[in-house]
């Protein structure tokens, strides 16, 4: 799992996995800081962690091979960016591509980029239905296959802190579900189709 913030739906997820019955289990968690919340919440439940920090490379693409190495070393089979605020490139696409997934807190297309501005161009615009995606991530912003969508209504005199968490609270929710279903019955992809369980192709 990739996290650079206060890792809430790691938390989620690790609140999930001690289930055998769930089916996945949080093998590590690399940050691009240092001080990330989501590194405490892994610690606490006793997985392992690694910080790779962009200012301590030369360029953007020995971090992305660095990020691609310290992520190697927990051998998932599924990579989750959960709050991770970087865009990972060729080097990192090249061993996890098809299997990593990030969670956006609007309904891709629209409102693409980090996820407080996305928040805040969804209230500017007026939107009455926002969200948030789960999708496969590719070498575009947040332009990858998707997996999951969910609606959360825009209420009267939201501000983007007050959607932010209650989008949150349903994009936890479904990070969940998916990656428990993800890993229970497998996903294959047909062109920009997801396709979670069911029959192979
Ligand atoms: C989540 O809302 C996630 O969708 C967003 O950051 C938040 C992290 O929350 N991601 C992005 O904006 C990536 N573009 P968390 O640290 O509490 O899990």
């Amino acid at each position: 799992m990739l996290v650079s913030g206060g890792g809430t739906n790691l938390g989620a997820l690790l609140a999930a996995h001690d289930d055998p019955a769930y089916g996945a289990r949080v093998v590590g968690v690399v940050s691009s800081r240092g001080d990330a919340g989501g590194l405490e919440r892994a610690r606490a439940a006793g997985v392992p962690t690694a910080v790779v920090d962009p200012a301590d490379f030369p360029d953007r693409t020995a971090w992305d091979e660095a990020v691609g190495r310290a992520v190697e070393v927990f051998d998932p089979q599924l990579v989750v960016l959960a709050g991770f605020m970087r865009l990972l490139g060729e080097p990192f696409l090249r061993r996890f591509g098809g299997r990593t997934l990030n969670t956006h807190p609007a309904l891709l297309p629209s409102f693409p980029g980090l996820g407080g501005a996305a928040v805040r161009g969804a209230l500017e615009h007026g939107v009455k239905l926002t969200g948030s995606t789960l999708h496969l991530i590719d070498e575009g912003t947040d332009t990858g296959p998707i997996v999951a969508q969910v609606a959360v209504p825009v209420e009267p005199g939201d501000t983007p802190e007050v959607l932010l968490e209650r989008i949150k609270v349903a994009e936890r929710a479904q990070l969940v579900e998916w990656v428990g279903r993800i890993a229970r019955e497998g996903m294959r992809v047909e062109g920009r189709t997801v396709v979670v369980g069911g029959p192979a192709a």
